[in-house]
């Protein structure tokens, strides 16, 4: 697994993740299965997680995977409400669930976040938190999230970054880029739905020689050989996908041919 500097956090990641919205966010018997999910990120080495308290039972269920390990993990989660007492519950839950520590601690979808990033900032100064991020899933909020990156608290951006969704080659990822901050890239499968038709395996065939098996790979390559993006996080309730995904994190990079052969393909589906 190839790793990356997380712009100038200090951090280096490892450039596949996984997210836990829906997947993680299961009780009972199903949640013991997820173990699974996580030992197979662990295998390959796609030790970054994230998770939010938007997300049900996942901060509990990934803090549960990661027992014993959790010092090998790079946790980033969220703080997601507009009311300060809400937050602090959040806040006590997820040290709860990840050993009095986040990694990345983000401020979801930008929720009140000057307020947010004052309190998260608390917490780094008490050593609870690391790098503080924001993020947001539309382009709508593009505006507001530019502006929120330029507060020099802020290391890290999360944004959807995709075939059909590339409103963040305009102006995010170049302001990332300048700023120095972490980017993490959500929706790399737009939530499954790129996956849904198959793309036929002689399609694939060109692309073979950069390591790449199957259209999940092709999809994640695809983002990650825009060396602005650091980390994809792409979520599954499933090892063997988690296995199949990490695949996609080593050298060699597709360059512009293989990245619109690939975007004409997407379009297609
Ligand atoms: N506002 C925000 O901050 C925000 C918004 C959206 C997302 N996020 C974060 O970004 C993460 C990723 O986004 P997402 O969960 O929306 O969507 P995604 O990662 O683009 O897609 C997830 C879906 O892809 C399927 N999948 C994954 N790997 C696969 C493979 N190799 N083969 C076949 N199917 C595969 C999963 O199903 P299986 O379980 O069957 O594998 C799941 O249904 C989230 O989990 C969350 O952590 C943050």
């Amino acid at each position: 697994m190839e790793h990356r500097a997380f712009g100038r956090t200090g951090l280096r990641v490892p450039v596949i993740g996984m997210g836990t919205w829906q997947t993680f966010d299961v009780r009972g018997t199903v949640a013991a299965e997820r173990r699974d999910v996580t030992d197979a990120a662990f295998e390959t080495g796609a030790t970054f997680f994230d998770s939010s308290p938007m997300y049900g039972e996942a901060e509990r269920v990934l803090g549960a995977t990661l027992e014993g390990r959790r010092a090998r993990a790079i946790v980033a989660t969220k703080v997601w409400t507009t009311s300060d007492a809400e937050a602090e519950q959040q806040i006590a839950a997820a040290l709860e669930c990840f050993g009095g520590r986040v990694d990345v601690y983000q401020v979801h979808n930008l929720a009140a976040w000057p307020r947010r990033l004052d309190r998260l900032a608390e917490l780094r100064a008490a050593g609870l938190a690391n790098v503080l991020g924001l993020t947001h899933y539309s382009s709508s909020a593009f505006p507001e999230i530019l502006r929120a990156m330029q507060d020099p608290r802020v290391g890290a951006v999360q944004i959807p970054y995709n075939p059909f969704e590339r409103a963040v080659e305009e102006e995010i990822l170049p302001a990332a880029a300048e700023l120095g901050l972490g980017v993490i890239i959500m929706r790399p499968l737009g939530q499954g739905r790129l996956l849904r038709q198959n793309v036929p395996a002689d399609a694939l065939e060109p692309l073979r020689r950069f390591g790449v098996t199957t259209w999940a790979q092709a999809l994640l390559k695809w983002i990650l050989s825009d060396e602005r993006c650091h980390v994809v996080i792409p979520a599954t309730s499933n090892a063997s996908h988690m296995r199949m995904n990490a695949g996609a994190g080593r050298a060699p990079w597709f360059g512009p041919e293989e990245r619109s052969y690939i975007a004409g393909l997407a379009g297609r589906l």
